[in-house]
């Protein structure tokens, strides 16, 4: 250590100031403003990957519920029996409805009160049970000689019944059957239990769309997991881009996200594969995808379908005006009212309000059809949406000349070093085209969930992200969840990990949340010497609190000493939030779910040369009072 008086790298000793070769000079003018904050800034990006809504957020129990896994077709399905009972299912070619035309037919040849046969499934990995609950389920039936079913919720562990009702099934043609199942104060949470539905009396009986739902958030029919929609709502987004990434687009056209068959009743959605190798059972439809966003009171940043497969087929000419007429119709579907066409169906499916859309992207990730057939569908659509809905901002996947869109999103899944690395990307970047939405990104290590040197290289993406938002209107990281289980995952590094019965999050969903809780409306002057090369900050003020968030982040393993001039703060106590770990593979897991988590304290700033050490490995956020 050598004592001197030049600008950076000062340290106290003794009541002198002396350096390190360690120490660096932050200085913050707060009273300067250098560029807004879009108040859109952080949102939420969302597919069906990975069992995000089925066997996730979308709160049904019962996996394959409509007996259509690719194969074998009754998969995850099994006959139960009790003492001498016997019975079998095969295939019925019927079904309730055109959508819905096969079904499964439960033979039973022998059962009696005490031995009863029927069927039996054990959810997505496990269906959570727990004390005092109200568990609500369906079936479609067509029966012959069966009588009464029997449902119950039943312990893998114990055999013990949790819950149980009895359903009168009548013979004859299709009908819907709803029961409900209420579980004990004493019934301990879990997750390893299955449903049971079994008959004392021989005869056949044909099943369609198995349902059983838990309470779920807000209490909506056919809703979601309200532990999952929690943790959203912490991450203080402003939009949900919807519905994808590939999924949106499907491996083929054929298997593409065709919004007209995810609306209306249940038994009428034909459900469809996802190009992540799973059957979507679209639950979690358009209708469903706008009320998660009603839930979360943020805006849908709507994705249509624009004519490109991922096996690369993709539509021109002629055959390209449907698929303009669906992405018409979609968004009549979302804003209309009740005197339109698709805004008349929306209100029949249950929805009054028309819900408020801003931004509408054709397409996702473009850049992947080496036809280059984007030009020609993005300028279709273009014209199109514009000549009928001129106040929409249109997003292109990839940048386009046939047509100019008003924001291009760009995606990066990237190692941490290629995080640091990438910051100042955006500094220099044209202020005069459009503008930029990050639609997709993630820093990618750990699996299935980010560890600390992903959330690392997260938070220094983020600095930049909110020193370049003036220009960077939105960004959303992707994918957003994952199911843990084995063979859950189809995609490694996914913000919020969970089975059927707990959920957690990532180092770098914690990054998030302290990141978007403490957003500002302008970025200030600032300036750094000496910082080591994984040091980043951000410096942004919120004007009416009148609070400068100061983001510090070290994804080095060594400490930053700082001295910091803050113009225009006010000596005394600020609010510090900070997340740390000893090392970059320190993580999160079901197991483990907090390990890493933001712990909140008080910190004494002093405006003018604040002696403040930054632990190695390290994300800070400081809520200072300003004059
Ligand atoms: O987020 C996973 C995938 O990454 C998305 O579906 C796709 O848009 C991107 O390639």
């Amino acid at each position: 250590m050598k004592c001197v008086s030049g600008f950076f790298a000062y340290t106290f000793l003794a009541g002198s100031i002396c350096v390190t070769a360690q120490t660096a000079k932050l200085t913050i003018d707060a009273s300067v403003n250098t560029s807004p904050v879009s108040p859109t800034l952080y949102g939420l990006m969302t597919e069906e990957i990975n069992f995000s809504y089925d066997g996730g957020l979308y709160g049904e129990m019962v996996r394959n519920r409509t007996f259509d896994a690719h194969w074998p077709r009754f998969e995850h399905w099994v006959t139960v029996t009790q003492g001498n009972a016997q019975e079998k299912f095969d295939a019925d070619e019927t079904g309730p409805s055109e959508a819905l035309h096969k079904s499964l037919r439960l033979t039973i040849k022998q059962s009696s009160p005490g031995n009863e046969a029927g069927l039996a499934n054990a959810g997505y990995w496990g269906m959570a049970v727990r004390p005092s609950t109200i568990y609500r389920g369906s079936f479609y039936a067509k029966a012959d000689g069966v009588g009464t079913a029997h449902a119950k919720l039943v312990s893998d562990e114990t055999a013990a019944t949790l819950a149980e009702t009895t359903v009168d099934v009548k013979d004859g043609d299709w009908q819907r059957y709803s029961y409900s199942l209420k579980t004990a104060a004493g019934v301990k949470p879990s997750l390893k239990n299955h449903l049971e539905i079994t008959f004392a009396h021989p005869g056949t009986v044909s099943f369609q769309l198995i349902s059983l739902f838990p309470p779920t958030f807000h209490d909506r029919p056919n809703g979601n997991r309200p532990d999952l929609m929690e943790m959203l709502a912490s991450m203080h987004p402003n939009f949900l881009r919807l519905p994808g990434g590939n999924y949106l687009e499907g491996d083929t056209v054929e298997e593409r996200f065709n919004w007209k068959e995810t609306v209306g009743p249940l038994v009428d959605r034909p459900t469809h594969r996802s190009p992540w190798n799973y059957q979507s059972t679209d639950g979690m439809g358009l209708l469903e995808f706008l009320e998660w966003c009603e839930d979360l009171r943020v805006d849908p940043v709507l994705a249509v379908y624009a004519g490109y497969s991922l096996k690369g087929q993709h539509v021109g000419g002629k055959e390209l005006e449907p698929f303009i007429q669906d992405a018409l119709d979609e968004i009549e579907y979302v804003t209309g009212d009740a005197s339109t066409k698709w805004g008349a169906v929306r209100v029949k499916d249950g929805h009054p309000e028309p819900f408020a859309l801003h931004y509408v992207e054709i397409g996702n990730e473009d850049e992947f059809d080496k036809s280059g057939s984007y030009e020609e569908r993005f300028a279709r659509f273009a014209k199109a949406i514009r000549s009928k809905y001129p106040q929409y901002k249109l997003i292109a996947t990839t940048p386009v000349k046939s047509a100019i869109p008003d924001v291009i999103d760009d995606h990066y899944y990237l190692t941490p070093q290629e995080f640091f690395d990438l910051v100042h990307k955006y500094d220099t970047a044209d202020r005069n085209g459009p503008k930029i939405f990050v639609g997709e990104w993630a820093t990618r290590m750990g699996s299935p969930t980010p560890n600390f040197g992903a959330a690392l290289g997260d938070a220094a993406w983020m600095t930049s992200l909110e020193r370049n938002s003036d220009l960077i209107v939105m960004a959303s990281y992707a994918p957003l969840l994952t199911n843990v289980n084995p063979g859950g995952m189809q995609w490694s590094t996914d913000l919020i990990g969970y089975d059927a019965l707990t959920s957690y999050g990532s180092p770098s969903y914690w990054a998030q949340v302290l990141f978007a809780q403490h957003l500002g409306d302008h970025t200030v002057k600032s300036a750094a010497e000496q910082v080591n090369s994984r040091f980043f900050w951000s410096a942004t003020v919120s004007t009416k609190d009148k609070v400068l968030h100061l983001k510090l982040v070290n994804g080095s393993d060594k400490t930053q000493e700082l001295v910091m001039d803050l113009v225009g703060a006010k000596d005394g106590p600020a609010v510090m939030n900070s997340l740390h770990a000893a090392t970059w593979w320190d993580t999160n897991t079901i197991n483990r779910p907090d390990v890493i988590k933001p712990m909140s304290s008080k910190v004494n700033i002093t405006s003018k040369n604040w002696r403040h050490d930054l632990a190695g490995n390290t994300i800070e956020v400081i809520d200072i009072p300003l004059q």
